[in-house]
């Protein structure tokens, strides 16, 4: 007996079919939006390298955050931008420090309606452009950094944080962080840790959304994860879990598809990818010269590391990408 021609093609004769049987979708309920508050501003400034994206005054980040709640987009990570920076990045845990205040603003604006993640780092904040405490040999000193990062940790959930991002790839931050949370009344406040962040040069324009540049044209190669390693990242996602992350991160997003893949199939965490800034700025820059059809190349990005396996993805394309599924009637 022959059996009878299987034709995959049956199943993409149409819209309505495709849609069936698609095995992966994007929905606003995936996204989340980086957004960045600069202090002592009044209008928002673009950012070059970041087309569309900008550095927020206090007031246009509450505007665009009503905007986005609208749209259905469910949390923003917020990065501040210092008017005063020095050796340790103390901003990062001033109460009155820019994202402090506009966690504070923005709690006040959508109560539960949307979650607030705080990126947790200080790099905006220190001189040097370092992710922690620099010492006299040029070093990044793992354990003092954790001190600011667990008084880093206190000021965002003080200020209204659902959830700390720490991002700096320091040893045992995410142990740090949940001791403080913890040892000051803030159980409540969720760790999205950043496990698997590659020392990658897709951060480009970010440096600039956030007026960082690394004292002595130094990088972040002795702390952020080597591109070749992807058994570490697998590594460096379990201990997190093991120390307390509630959700783990894999950063840049395209690149790293195939540990986002490992991650998914090893943990039961909600995982994140964050689609960054080099990647964005791919698509607009190519978009710009009429190479390729930004939008559509964009939502292939998003989808692709739905596909790979991310729960949600950290993008600078969110609300563009909320607009376009609100119109698909998605
Ligand atoms: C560090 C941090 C960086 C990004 C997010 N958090 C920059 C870095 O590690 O140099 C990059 C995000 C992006 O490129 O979009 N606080």
């Amino acid at each position: 007996m022959t059996f009878p021609e299987r034709r995959p093609r049956r199943l993409r004769r149409t819209a309505a079919i495709r849609r069936l049987v698609a095995e992966t979708r994007l929905s606003v309920d995936d996204l989340v939006a980086p957004l960045f508050v600069r202090e002592g501003i009044s209008e928002p400034q673009p950012i070059a390298s970041l087309p569309g994206v900008v550095q927020h005054s206090r007031a246009s980040l509450r505007a665009e955050v009503a905007a986005l709640k609208g749209l259905g987009i469910p949390a923003v990570v917020l990065f501040g931008v210092p008017e005063r920076k020095d050796a340790v990045g103390s901003e990062a845990w001033n109460p009155d420090g820019v994202v402090q205040v506009a966690l504070r603003d923005l709690r006040d604006d959508v109560g539960d309606e949307m979650v607030l993640i705080a990126d947790l780092c200080v790099d905006e904040y220190t001189d040097h452009g370092h992710c922690g405490v620099v010492t006299s040999d040029g070093t990044v000193d793992n354990d003092a950094t954790l001190d600011l990062y667990r008084q880093a940790a206190v000021a965002q959930a003080d200020a209204g944080a659902d959830v700390c991002a720490p991002s700096g790839m320091m040893d045992g931050q995410v142990a740090a962080i949940r001791a403080s949370l913890d040892g000051t009344g803030h159980e409540e406040v969720a760790i999205l840790a950043y496990s698997a962040k590659y020392a990658s040069a897709l951060y480009g324009p970010f440096r600039e959304a956030v007026d960082v540049e690394i004292a002595d044209g130094g990088d972040r190669r002795s702390y952020q994860q080597d591109p070749p390693n992807a058994r570490e990242a697998l590594m460096e996602i379990h201990s997190d879990i093991a120390e307390g992350a509630d959700m783990v991160m894999v950063k840049p997003a395209l690149a790293y598809l195939d540990v986002v893949a490992r991650a998914r199939k090893e943990v039961d965490v909600p995982l994140a990818a964050y689609h960054v800034s080099g990647e964005y700025a791919m698509v607009e820059a190519a978009a710009a010269n009429g190479w390729i059809d930004g939008d559509a190349v964009g939502m292939e990005h998003l989808l692709a590391i739905r596909r790979a396996g991310a729960d949600f993805i950290l993008t600078y394309l969110a609300r563009r990408a909320a607009q376009a599924l609100d119109s698909a009637g998605a």
